[in-house]
Parts: C-alpha cells; structure tokens; sequence
C-alpha cells in the first residue's frame, strides 16, 4: 500500500504555520492521517497528563479515555519510549479493544523537553496494515511535528 508521505509532512507543514497550539494542531493532524491514510478505523492522540495517558484530538469512534503507563499497546509505547507496529492486536497482551473492529495497530511516542508527552496511535480493521515504510513515514510526520508544536499540558 503506497502512501505519500512527502505530501502528508508537507500539509501538516502547512498546518502548523497557522497555529502551534496542540489543540488544533493535533485535531487537524487526525483528519489529516484519518483522510490520507487507507483502511483505517481510528487516527489520533492520547496526551500523557496526570502520569497516565488522556484520549487526546482523535478521528473515529468513541475510545476509552485513561491508559495507565504499561498498558495496551499506548500505553507500552510510552513506557519504553518507542513505536509499537503490531500485525495482530489479538496476540499482543494486554491490548485494549476500544473499537472491536480493530485488527492492526501503530503508535509512536511524541516527545517534548525530551519526554513522552503523547502518543499518536493509529488503528486498522485489516490485519498486517502497517508496513516498515508506514513506520518510517510516521516517526518522520512525528519528529516534524514535535518540532513545531506547542503543549500547555
Ligand atoms: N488500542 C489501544 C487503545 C486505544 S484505542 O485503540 C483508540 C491500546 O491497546 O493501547
């Protein structure tokens, strides 16, 4: 499945230049992952606020709304501070079904002053959705991302 990174890095880019803020940077930033990427059931953030994570600007159905560090496959990316790629959410432990219809899953951690602030996390109804280069393409709109916005957790 060919994505096109380049331009999805060149409109959150844009996105960006109008307002930091994470509020809407990260709701349109949903829209725009929920939009360009196919086969997707959910698209967004959870923020890291209160030492547990908080369902942040999203795309998609309604989703459980505290993830404690450890937990689920968010919640492990931000405990170990790295991106999960799971083929099958049914053989990781722990995982947490928010949305039956998921089958695959990525999260990569968002840092900021050098600490996970937030995880975006993207869900798939087909299994084996995420491929390496999707992986690449993801960490990479992050580190824009985290470059240019701005949190008042
Ligand atoms: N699947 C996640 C929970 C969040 S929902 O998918 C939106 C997990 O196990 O961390």
């Amino acid at each position: 499945m060919k994505t096109n990174y380049e331009m999805i890095h060149a409109q959150l880019r844009a996105l960006a230049a109008e307002d930091g803020w994470y509020v809407p940077l990260m709701a349109n930033a949903s829209a725009l992952l929920y939009e360009a990427l196919p086969d997707l059931n959910w698209a967004g953030f959870y923020l890291y606020h209160g030492g547990q994570l908080v369902l942040g600007p999203f795309q998609g159905k309604t989703a459980c709304i505290h993830i404690a560090p450890g937990r689920g496959v968010c919640g492990t990316a931000l405990s170990e501070d790295r991106t999960m790629l799971v083929p099958n959410v049914h053989e990781f432990p722990g995982h947490i079904a928010c949305d039956s219809a998921s089958n695959s899953e990525i999260v990569v951690p968002v840092h900021a002053g050098g600490q996970v602030a937030a995880v975006l996390d993207i869900d798939s109804p087909l299994l084996n959705r995420f491929s390496d280069e999707d992986l690449a393409g993801l960490e990479s709109f992050v580190r824009i991302l985290e470059k240019v916005i701005a949190f008042d957790l």
